[in-house]
């Protein structure tokens, strides 16, 4: 099934000059970048996207993080590329995530208040409607 997914390069992707490396690996793969856009999100698009931790004890620090520097913005198209990113990506912490993935590979074990993983990718087809909406309204469905 041919999908969309919302992907998110985070700041720490960018402060360490990992783009292209992750691009990479997503062109690799086969899945078509439809959309890139490098940019320093606000809070408003920022609490949008993380509705579902609104409350959360890391939802402060996670703003910050994520608002502290540019981010690049991605839609990635694919035959059940949903699923494949999550695979591509790893496990959420990086200590966690296997070698051969993003985070597995190039993601850092510090012991932070907000888990700094390089990466999001939508995790369902709904939360990537959703989250295509949020950051690119022009190519929403
Ligand atoms: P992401 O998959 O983008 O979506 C939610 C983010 O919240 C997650 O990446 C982490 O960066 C962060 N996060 C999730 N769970 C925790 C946690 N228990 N402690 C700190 N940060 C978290």
């Amino acid at each position: 099934t041919q999908e969309r997914t919302l992907i998110l390069l985070k700041p720490d992707a960018v402060k360490r000059q990992l783009r292209g490396e992750i691009i990479r690996r997503i062109e690799q793969k086969g899945y078509t970048i439809l959309a890139l856009d490098q940019r320093t999100a606000s809070h408003e698009e920022l609490t949008a996207h993380y509705a579902e931790h609104e409350g959360k004890p890391f939802f402060p620090p996670m703003l910050e993080f994520m608002s502290s520097g540019p981010l690049v913005a991605l839609v990635v198209a694919g035959d059940e590329c949903i699923a494949g990113m999550r695979s591509l990506m790893g496990a959420t912490q990086p200590t966690q995530a296997a070698p051969g993935t993003i985070r597995g590979d190039l993601g850092r074990a510090w012991d932070k208040p907000v888990i700094e993983n390089l990466i999001h990718g939508s995790d369902s087809p709904e939360s990537a409607a959703r989250e295509i909406g949020i950051w690119f309204p022009s190519l929403a469905a």
